[in-house]
């Protein structure tokens, strides 16, 4: 695993997670996850920035829920072309914009934004109290977070957790939920809950690793060729160890900046 979290996802793993989260989703759930984020959220007319936004997929959805605009930032440069890619096939792109950032302080004014989204993409970033320290700084007073993120149990990282890390070959920078909300409140945000949907994607998870071995068998070998296939796998299997012994705990964040 390399420190520089940028360029982490290549194009086999990019094709493999959108075989099965779906066309333009680096993240599971499709839709309806991102439906269920915003659920009680206000998106009419709203301008919204959507920090890690992969291939844009999501911001799509963002624009069907009512946004009048999305900015999406990601790392990577080959995201960021592919998901530029989508969005000007799709006509969009008056209406969602993909920019290329450095990690780090967020490259805009004060009180930009009325909503920050981010889905499955803040468990890359390192250091959250400057994270969260700069969404406050962008969203305007009133502004809310409405993202899901990944966490973990509490205590060091197991050597299943581990291996799961290995065969991603991803850097995490995992806390827990308890601890995501101290610095959610550190930071200044206010009405901040937490929901810990652990289980939820622990089932669908045993059900996109059926699927990789019914299904998707034959369009993954076709894909990724032998080796691929069977690295794939075999990360899966290690996703639902994690998630089954609870250490790996996805989970669904809304704060508020007071008005
Ligand atoms: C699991 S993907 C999720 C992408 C998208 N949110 C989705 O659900 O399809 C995580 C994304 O976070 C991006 N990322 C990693 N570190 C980042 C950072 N510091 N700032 C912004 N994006 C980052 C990665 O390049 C990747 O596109």
């Amino acid at each position: 695993m390399s420190d520089n979290a940028t360029e982490e996802y290549d194009g086999r793993m990019l094709t493999l997670l959108q075989m099965v989260w779906g066309e333009g989703f680096l993240s599971p759930g499709g839709p309806q996850a991102v439906r269920e984020i915003m659920s009680g959220v206000a998106l009419e007319g709203k301008r919204v920035l959507d920090i890690g936004c992969g291939l844009g997929g999501l911001d799509q959805v963002l624009l069907t829920l009512g946004a009048a605009h999305v900015t999406g930032l990601d790392v990577a440069g080959l995201i960021v072309e592919m998901g530029q890619e989508r969005i000007r096939r799709a006509g969009l792109a008056n209406r969602i914009e993909i920019k290329l950032v450095e990690p780090g302080p967020l490259p805009f004014a004060d009180n930009s934004f009325d909503i920050v989204f981010g889905k499955d993409a803040w468990l890359h970033i390192p250091d959250k109290a400057a994270h969260f320290a700069e969404i406050h700084r962008v969203l305007k007073p009133g502004g809310r977070i409405a993202a899901g993120d990944w966490m973990k149990s509490p205590g060091p990282y197991s050597r299943d957790m581990e291996y799961f890390f290995e065969m991603e070959g991803l850097t995490y920078h995992l806390v827990t939920l308890a601890e995501y909300g101290t610095l959610l409140h550190a930071a200044g945000f206010v009405d901040v809950k937490l929901e810990d949907i652990t289980e939820i994607y622990r089932r669908e998870a045993q059900d996109e690793l059926a699927r990789m071995k019914g299904e998707l068998a034959p369009v993954m070998l076709a894909e990724l060729g032998e080796a691929g296939n069977a690295h794939f796998l075999e990360d899966w299997r290690s996703l639902t160890v994690v998630l089954d012994k609870g250490e790996l705990r996805p989970a669904r964040i809304w704060a508020t900046k007071p008005a």
